[in-house]
């Protein structure tokens, strides 16, 4: 199958009580990794990029590898490329013009009705052009294409604006802020990582059957931290989403689970711990294939025991 919209996805995950993975892609290895992973697993996936992405290796290159990665996973799995937090109009246009097929606008950090304005109008494109469309409302704190939010500016989301912001937008899926965060560095060290199950209830009793998004849900595998300061790194403090939450939530109305930063300390503990075995190897092969193994396994660590998306594609 050529890529997907979420679309159907959404709607048996939502149906069948687990969660798609949405994975940041920024090169080959990493595309190759994640997809190499889905397949085995016969799971559906959501490759996204972000500006930061799209400026690092060129949208071009990123369509051209999710497309190459179509092809070697002989179609078996559904996938999906996605903007990941598409920030005015003219980005989701130009990604809705090059063969993205979904977009996420991301009109967050905006006031409430030209947040509504801007998604509504990237809603109508995206729709009569065949592309699927999330939006996101509260604000998530941590950081995010150079742009860091302080903890204590975020916002959960009130589930209280949920039905009029997705009425009058008209998007396919909505982004919440329930107290997870981008970045390695989720919880203060000694507080209780916590994430707000109760506002996501309360989102899910308002909208039912609606698919919800969850971003910064990367968990931060204590393993790869440590791999990654043993060999030279200095990631003091990095906690993420306890996994059990995650489960949770996607057993409930999330269908779409993001994660970019756990990739990073796989990708990175891999590489780190070659160099630092082989000092006299220079071969980029050498080490990102040890980079691209450590994220291949995470990925079907994430899909088994988080999303619970094994045999659905
Ligand atoms: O939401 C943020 C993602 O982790 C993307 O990060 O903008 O550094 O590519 P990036
Ligand atoms: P993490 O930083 O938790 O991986 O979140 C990624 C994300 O939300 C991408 O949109
Ligand atoms: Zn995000």
């Amino acid at each position: 199958m050529p890529l997907v919209t979420t679309t159907e996805m959404f709607k048996k995950a939502y149906n069948g009580g687990y969660a798609i993975g949405a994975f940041n892609v920024n090169n080959m290895e990493i595309v190759q990794a994640i997809t190499e992973a889905a397949r085995e697993l016969h799971s559906p996936v959501i490759l996204q990029a972000s500006a930061g992405a799209r400026k690092y290796a060129q949208a071009a290159y990123l369509r051209h590898l999710v497309e190459a990665a179509v092809e070697a996973t002989d179609n078996e799995i559904p996938i999906a490329l996605h903007l990941d937090h598409g920030a005015d109009f003219e980005v989701c246009k130009d990604c809705i013009d090059n063969g993205f097929t979904s977009v996420m606008i991301d009109g967050s950090s905006r006031p409430y009705e030209e947040n509504i304005e801007v998604s509504r109008k990237v809603a109508d494109y995206a729709h009569d052009n065949g592309v699927v469309v999330e939006a996101e409302l509260g604000t998530l704190a941590g950081v995010e294409d150079d742009v860091n939010v302080a903890a204590e500016t975020a916002q959960y989301t009130d589930p209280d604006q949920v039905v009029d912001f997705v009425n009058r937008t008209g998007v396919d899926s909505l982004a919440i802020a329930i107290g997870t965060s981008h970045g390695a560095y989720k919880f203060k060290p000694g507080t209780q990582p916590h994430i707000r199950l109760d506002i996501l209830a309360e989102i899910v009793e308002k909208l039912p059957g609606f698919p919800i998004v969850l971003h910064g849900s990367s968990s931060v595998p204590q393993s790869h931290v440590k791999t990654i300061n043993e060999y030279g790194g200095a990631l003091q403090g990095a906690i993420g989403i306890p996994e059990d939450q995650l489960r949770d939530a996607a057993r409930s109305a999330v269908c779409k689970i993001n994660i970019d930063s756990d990739l990073r300390l796989a990708m990175t503990a891999g590489v780190r711990e070659h160099l630092a075995k082989h000092p006299s190897h220079f071969d980029p092969r050498q080490y990102l294939a040890d980079g691209r193994n450590n994220v291949k396994a995470l990925v079907r660590d994430k899909i088994i025991n988080v999303l619970g998306s094994e045999n659905k594609a």
